[in-house]
């Protein structure tokens, strides 16, 4: 369901649940900074501090969490000239929104929702923030007009719930031809899917990561950890059943992977055996590579937390501007005002 226009409102809202990994940037992070030089002024990013209230309750771990996202964000190529960065819960606008939605939307429709049950399944209080998690989340999407929501496979029912609750709004309040709310459309990663160190999906609740900005003999260390069969060296390996094949596919050019893929196949590499060792020690050099630019600019930022501020601040005042007016004509299609 990827919206065709050039005519887009791109946004997208990032828990600011620790540090970022693979799996996140190729996920999630690459796409948002291509987005932001194929649409203009038109992209918004913003930090989900008040969706992580519904799981993390610590203060400084939530503000260390917040400032880390979006330095790493920064770091990682966000041009505050083309993509506004900014708090969640600095747009109070959206918490008003989420109410109104909140008149509309059937207990059912929240009930359906997989995360929920999950997250209660896997032991987390079901608190009435956790259950309405949806709606907090399509007042994030439509406050802004919103087209387009790059995200991953996990939120695609979070954003069709959107759709739901904004028809839903328009239907019951505003005329056919002028409505309030505009309805938005997923947009799925190109790379949904990155493998950890133990070959499921990398994810923090798994413990299989690599940390981005994480590099020299710790990162060599790290990327050691991938499991690998106990093929002795100097045999052919398949590289389609290697995550450190599949890894190295992300950072490298075709002609690179090509090359390595003949290694594997080989089990050699100029006339020497070649081992998963050999492929590591690649795959290591290649994050740290890709990454080292980034890196360099994040301990910048973590060394001027005012300038990171700055952004938040001037995003958020901007972001303010686009919410209100949608919260205004939404007040006046119920009647508030
Ligand atoms: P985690 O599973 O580590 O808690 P999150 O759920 O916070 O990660 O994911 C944040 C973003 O990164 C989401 O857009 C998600 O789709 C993306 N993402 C996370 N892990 C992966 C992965 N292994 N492959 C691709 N994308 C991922
Ligand atoms: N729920 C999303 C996640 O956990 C984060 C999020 C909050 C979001 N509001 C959003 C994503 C609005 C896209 C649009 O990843």
């Amino acid at each position: 369901m990827t919206g065709d226009s050039k005519n887009q409102r791109v946004l997208s809202g990032i828990q600011p649940s620790g540090l970022i990994h693979l799996g996140n940037y190729f996920g999630a992070i690459q796409q948002h900074m291509e987005l932001q030089h194929e649409f203009p002024n038109e992209c918004l990013y913003f930090i989900a501090d008040y969706h992580a209230l519904t799981t993390l309750h610590d203060a400084d771990a939530l503000r260390k969490h917040v400032f880390d996202l979006a330095a790493t964000y920064l770091a990682m190529g966000l041009d505050p000239q083309k993509a506004l960065l900014f708090r969640q819960s600095d747009v109070p606008e959206v918490t008003e929104l989420t109410w109104l939605l909140s008149t509309v939307t059937g207990m059912g429709l929240l009930e359906r929702a997989v995360s929920y049950k999950d997250k209660v399944s896997q032991g987390l209080r079901a608190s009435v923030g956790l259950f309405t998690y949806p709606i907090l989340m399509a007042a994030d999407i439509l406050a802004y007009d919103s087209t387009m929501v790059p995200v991953g496979k996990d939120q695609v029912q979070h954003v069709e719930m959107t759709r739901d609750m904004a028809t839903r709004f328009n239907e019951t309040f505003a005329s056919k031809r002028t409505p309030a709310l505009t309805l938005p459309r997923y947009r799925l990663s190109k790379a949904p899917y990155v493998p950890g160190i133990d070959g499921r999906k990398m994810s923090k609740s798994y413990g299989n990561t690599i940390w981005v900005f994480r590099s020299g003999k710790q990162l060599r260390k790290r990327v050691g950890q991938i499991v690998t069969d106990s093929t002795p060296l100097g045999q052919p390996l398949d590289p389609d059943k290697s995550v450190t094949f599949e890894l190295y596919k992300l950072f490298a050019s075709e002609a690179e992977t090509a090359e390595l893929a003949g290694y594997f196949r080989a089990g050699q590499r100029d006339g020497r055996p070649f081992g998963y060792g050999h492929a590591k020690q690649l795959l290591a050099a290649k994050i740290d590579t890709h990454f080292a630019e980034a890196r360099a600019r994040y301990q910048q930022f973590q060394a001027d937390p005012q300038q990171v501020e700055d952004v938040l601040q001037r995003s958020a005042a901007k972001a303010r501007a686009l919410a209100r007016a949608t919260i205004d004509r939404c007040k006046r299609a119920c009647g508030l005002q």
